[in-house]
């Protein structure tokens, strides 16, 4: 089928209480196992590009692969323009065939994040694109050197009612205590659960969970058995995601566990089968791990059979 709007997606996950995984990909294996796992287990999903994916792999590219594998597999499946820090890559991505943009203004201060995200919601609706906006700021582990800090970072409930309302988005990604990347907590995993169901009560659009990624103990070991780096590497548990779910989250963000399957997969074929230089049989090893990830994300967040 052809591409959907992310609104056809989220808006029935927000009502009927379930999660759709939005996978980044920047190449045609990872849409693949994208694509694979959601068709097996029949459930709509989100593929998303950040800027720099676009970079390295170009619109057509990205765009052409998401589009045949959407029509081949027959999933309801939107093409997500991921963390957009301005109007111009936002433009560029409709003109392309987007069918959900992103502006991430946090960084900027309340009222200029709310005149950023108001400008692209306005000429991305007039073609029909929804528009995720972010709303707080999702700070790294490193990030966070007081408990005034930390707060000072986190999705305030009035504000994004507010936000909501000034600027038309249709999606608001809030920030409750995760972050982008592996290392996502040096103690205890915390979320900001109670913070989010106050969020929840106040807005009816479907909320969006950035730095998801769990860093699943089987898929960190295997790739750090075959040889990678990345000791303390830390992430939100499964069950963290399922309450979050419950308290209002429709759309999840994951690209940290996705990588770290690719790296896994890639390296043990590599450190097994020195003798191995096809391709195909490296990145094809990548490609697997990657779909199994993705089986078990859609399985958590409670989209399977949804399609
Ligand atoms: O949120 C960020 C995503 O993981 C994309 O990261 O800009 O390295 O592609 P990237
Ligand atoms: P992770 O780094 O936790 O996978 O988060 C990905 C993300 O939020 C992409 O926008
Ligand atoms: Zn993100």
């Amino acid at each position: 089928m052809a591409l959907v709007s992310s609104n056809d997606i989220l808006i029935p996950a927000r009502e009927k209480g379930y999660a759709v995984g939005a996978f980044n990909t920047s190449n045609m294996e990872i849409s693949q196992a994208i694509f694979e796992a959601a068709s097996e287990l029949r459930s709509p999903v989100m593929v998303a590009t950040s800027e720099s994916a676009i970079t390295y792999a170009g619109f057509d590219n990205l765009l052409g692969t998401v589009k045949h594998l959407s029509e081949y597999y027959g999933v309801p499946a939107a093409l997500h323009l991921d963390h957009g820090k301005d109007l111009e890559i936002a433009v560029k991505c409709l003109r392309h065939g987007w069918t959900s943009l992103m502006i991430d203004a946090s960084k900027l201060d309340y009222e200029q994040n709310i005149a950023a995200t108001a400008e692209v919601v306005r000429i991305a609706h007039y073609v029909g694109v929804p528009v995720e906006a972010e709303l707080g700021k999702l700070a790294g582990v490193e990030d966070m050197v007081s408990v005034d800090e930390r707060e000072a970072t986190l999705t305030d409930p009035d504000q994004a009612a507010d936000f909501i309302e000034r600027t038309g988005c249709d999606s608001l990604a809030v920030a409750i205590g995760t972050s982008h990347g592996a290392y996502k907590f040096k103690g205890e995993p915390r979320l900001e659960l109670d913070r989010l169901s106050e969020i929840a009560g106040k807005v009816t659009i479907p909320l969006v969970l950035h730095g998801a990624s769990s860093v699943p103990k089987d898929v960190l070991d295997r790739a750090a058995r075959f040889g990678a780096n990345l000791p303390g590497a830390k992430g939100v548990p499964e069950e963290a995601l399922k309450q979050a779910i419950e308290r209002g989250i429709a759309k999840i963000n994951i690209d940290t566990d996705l990588r770290l399957a690719f790296t896994g997969g890639v390296r043990q074929v590599l450190m097994e089968s020195p003798e191995v230089f096809d391709p195909r049989k490296i990145v094809g090893e990548a490609r697997k791990a990657i779909k199994e990830v993705v089986k078990k994300k859609i399985q958590i967040f409670g989209s399977e059979g949804k399609a």
